[in-house]
């Protein structure tokens, strides 16, 4: 396995290995989660490369950019195991050189639910993943369900930049007792995990509605909504039902849709979704 820090090398790198090349774009401290995106990348792809950055231009002033989890070495040493060919881990100056000012927005989709409490949250995710790709010019990227707007998102951007790279979107990894993989999981106390499960079991409860024949799309976030306030010590950012191309509410479900969940517990943000499919008729 190759780590590379800068563009150059990785150019160079990469040139030594065979096509079809896919990327995973992460920002380290890696889990299952991730690992389940670099399996389907092994399997698909003939080079595999992870990129590990936390970029600094996704995380709003009062957010977690200081203290998100960092571990290189360990990062290092799942990405070796997991066979993957480059490790592209660039340094900010890297992305963002001196007098770097284009930004990507996507409006619209980059507004709602967690643009709406992370400002400008989107406009980094898309501007550093527009460079990402550019950089390491794969002819696929894997990102993972977890963070459905983001996901989508990125598909918007890719489609209306004409970028050549095909976004693969991959199931949300959850531990046993169904919380969501993420890395921001490690802030949690043991109390505040316990607490956390309300989202996965919000989640779920709108998926066996669903296929129970609940059509009602404020009916299912009024059921999300009282089961994150029966938990207490969570506070919800929102609950949603809404289409999973436009991300706008649905009123009547009449085919897929996507539940959306974001809530605080203690200091920590955690958000999760699930598809719900209406039962055939
Ligand atoms: O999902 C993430 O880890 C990040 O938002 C991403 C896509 C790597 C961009 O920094």
């Amino acid at each position: 396995m190759k780590v590379v820090e800068t563009v150059g090398d990785l150019r160079k790198t990469l040139a030594e290995y065979p096509r079809l090349i896919g990327l995973v774009p992460t920002m380290g401290y890696l889990h299952q989660g991730h690992l389940s995106l670099v399996r389907r990348c092994r399997a698909d792809c003939a080079t595999v490369a992870v990129s590990i950055f936390v970029n600094p231009t996704q995380f709003g002033p009062d957010e977690d950019y200081q203290r998100y989890p960092r571990d290189v070495p360990g990062d290092l040493s799942l990405c070796e195991n997991a066979g993957v060919d480059v490790v592209f881990a660039p340094t900010v100056e890297q992305m963002y050189p001196p007098g770097d000012s284009t930004l990507i927005e996507v409006q619209g989709l980059q507004d709602r639910w967690e643009g709406e409490v992370r400002p400008g949250h989107f406009r980094g995710v898309a501007t550093v993943v527009a460079k990402l790709l550019r950089m390491v010019c794969s002819e696929r990227a894997y990102f993972g369900e977890k963070d459905f707007q983001q996901l989508q998102v990125v598909r918007r951007m890719v489609r209306d930049l004409v970028l050549d790279v095909e976004i693969v979107g991959c199931p949300t990894v959850r531990d046993e007792d169904g919380l969501a993989l993420s890395s921001r999981n490690a802030y949690l106390s043991a109390d505040e995990r316990q607490r956390a499960l309300a989202l996965s079991r919000a989640l779920q409860t709108a998926q066996q509605m669903v296929a129970g024949g609940e059509q009602h799309g404020v009916k299912l976030t009024a059921m999300m909504r009282s089961i994150v306030a029966q938990t207490g010590a969570l506070q919800l950012d929102y609950a949603a039902v809404v289409d999973p191309g436009t991300l706008e509410p649905v009123e009547v479900l009449s085919q897929e849709a996507r539940a959306l969940i974001a809530a605080r517990v203690g200091t920590t943000r955690l958000i999760d979704n699930a598809a719900l499919v209406p039962p055939a008729e």
